[in-house]
């Protein structure tokens, strides 16, 4: 029996999370489970956690970051665009749901401006907490950025190591000043035990 206090909402998130971890558990997609057990997860982690800290609208930041990259975990050729798709998507799937037409499109213009590399500009205070957020993830599952160099990319020792801090460091430059405050223990922990090893 679920708990009184759950509500419509909370549901909602819960069927999106759902959605979204099932999608990335299939072997269609490309980039693994780890697209969700150590990215998603932590980006909507931190998402809601600035949303709380900053007075966001946090549904709107846990469902945007649930479904920002959503669009390359179903298909691989929708990477580079993937910030289109997945507001797309988004769309799809909110409406499913009957949310607020005014909510989906607040939504959708925050996974649409999740990628600093496509210059689009974030105009909402939950716009700018998705895209640190998803910063933020390289920090917390800095063990999938080592994956990425040395299994995927298959770099040697200290190559791999140098390309994941300056990965790193660019992620830092991306951070909004409160996002910086959360993970920088961990940012200094990474850098001491790397640097030190190359
Ligand atoms: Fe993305
Ligand atoms: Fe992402």
């Amino acid at each position: 029996m679920l708990p009184l206090c759950y509500d419509w909402h909370t549901l909602m998130i819960e069927e999106v999370a759902n959605l979204v971890e099932e999608a990335c558990k299939k072997e269609t997609n490309y980039f693994g489970y780890g697209a969700w057990s150590h990215h998603i997860y932590f980006v909507a982690k931190y998402a809601k956690m600035l949303a709380k800290e900053l007075g966001a609208d946090e549904e709107v930041c846990e469902l945007a970051a649930l479904l920002h990259d959503y669009a390359s975990v179903l298909n691989k050729d929708w990477y580079p665009q993937h910030h289109i798709h997945s507001a797309r998507l988004a769309q799809e799937v909110l409406s499913k749901f009957n949310y607020p037409q005014e909510k989906i499109e607040q939504v959708k213009h925050t996974i649409l401006t999740h990628r600093a590399s496509q210059g689009i500009k974030q105009d909402t205070l939950e716009a700018k907490i998705l895209a640190s957020a998803d910063a933020m993830a390289h920090f917390a599952g800095v063990n999938s950025l080592l994956y990425l160099a040395f299994v995927i990319h298959g770099k040697d020792i200290n190559e791999g190591t140098q390309w994941v801090l300056s990965k790193l460091e660019r992620s830092w430059k991306k951070l909004m000043p409160e996002a910086k405050d959360i993970i920088k223990d961990k940012y200094d922990a990474i850098k001491i035990t790397l640097e030190s090893a190359v």
